[in-house]
């Protein structure tokens, strides 16, 4: 399907996540910069059925790099699974001359872009944007730095006021099918337990751990509960806790949608300029129906196909660290395994 394009789209679907302005904006300057039309789509793969297109030029994305949300704003659009959708915006695109698009989402709207491209003459180029980085083949996702760093701030502050009362705390952090979120926050502010919805957690072993514990007075806690974790999230483990120590002062908080906002880390501004950047040439190479995807800090074209969800590739590692780091008493690796 090698064609030159000279006309291309921009949107942002799925849940927004802090950097995307950045990538409209370096697609937005790169495209300007070849010489192609650029324009801009309002609300994901809604706005392409129902005609909600713009021009852009570098001016539009002026003074965004820095912001959270998305100008273009997004959208999760039903209407798109179906092959009806996918036509009329095929149309609208046809119409304006539109012959290439451009997709900042996750893995969902890069599914939706799989099957547009094979039904339709539109080259797709995918750039991943997700806080919850649970697309296969790239190390970062724009937004998950900003993310993750949000909820390392917010687990700290809750940090000194469980550690004055001697409190469990139970943090649920996003992450409906991925616990990197969890995991990364978790062990950035040493909480003793991570649950994960990749792992299956050992409760029994936790409820241990915590009444011994309160056997020696000792009962300050923090665990790191991802939205989808096996149990349903924090107030489900808070129920099952609280059956077991009646006594203990057990909160919960959930950060929610606190982690999705506010202004990108320099490491999100960054790759979504270099993905942006890249997502353009990438076009404009004929490198077609591709994600951008960092590897070892070099950029890598994945096929869209291959953007299914990372579940179940957390490390052993990982988990190890996260128990090691926990433990205060016990020094010897034969009592590790009890833990
Ligand atoms: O995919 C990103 C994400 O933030 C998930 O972690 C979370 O489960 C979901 O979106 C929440 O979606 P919504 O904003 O539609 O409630």
């Amino acid at each position: 399907m090698e064609k030159k394009v000279s006309r291309i789209g921009v949107l942002t679907s799925g849940g927004d996540s802090p950097g995307m302005n950045a990538a409209v904006r370096a697609v937005v300057r790169t495209g300007n910069y070849h010489g192609l039309e650029v324009y801009g789509i309002m609300r994901g793969y809604q706005g392409l059925i129902e005609d909600d297109i713009f021009r852009m030029d570098s001016r539009s994305v002026a003074n965004i790099i820095q912001r959270g949300g998305t100008i273009l704003k997004t959208a999760r659009c039903k209407e798109f699974f179906e092959y009806e959708g996918r036509k009329r915006a095929y149309e609208n695109l046809k119409k304006r001359g539109i012959d290439g698009l451009i997709i900042i989402g996750g893995d969902g709207s890069f599914r939706g872009a799989v099957n547009f491209s094979n039904e339709f003459d539109i080259p797709c180029i995918g750039i991943a944007g997700t806080i919850d980085k649970d697309i296969q083949g790239t190390d970062f996702t724009i937004g998950f730095d900003t993310a993750v760093n949000t909820a390392v701030e917010a687990i700290d502050k809750i940090r000194d006021t469980m550690d004055a009362h001697d409190r469990i705390f139970i943090i649920e952090v996003m992450g409906r099918d991925a616990g990197y979120i969890a995991l990364h926050s978790g062990i950035a502010t040493g909480a003793e337990n991570i649950l994960i919805p990749e792992r299956k957690t050992d409760m029994d072993a936790i409820i241990k751990s915590l009444l011994e514990k309160e056997r020696r007075q000792k009962l300050v806690n923090l665990i790191v509960v991802a939205e989808g974790d096996d149990f349903g999230g924090a107030n489900q483990v808070q129920k099952i806790l609280k059956d077991k120590l009646p006594n203990a002062e057990i909160r919960v908080c959930i950060l929610g949608h606190i982690q999705r906002g506010g202004s990108p880390t320099c490491i999100d501004r960054l790759i979504a300029s270099r993905m942006g950047y890249h997502a353009v040439e990438s076009l404009m190479e004929g490198r077609y129906n591709v994600f951008v995807g960092i590897q070892n800090n070099k950029m890598h074209y994945i096929p869209l196909e291959k953007a299914v969800k990372n579940k179940g590739k957390i490390s052993e590692e990982w988990m190890k660290i996260v128990k090691i780091l926990a433990l205060i008493n016990i020094t010897n690796k034969r009592l590790l395994k009890q833990v």
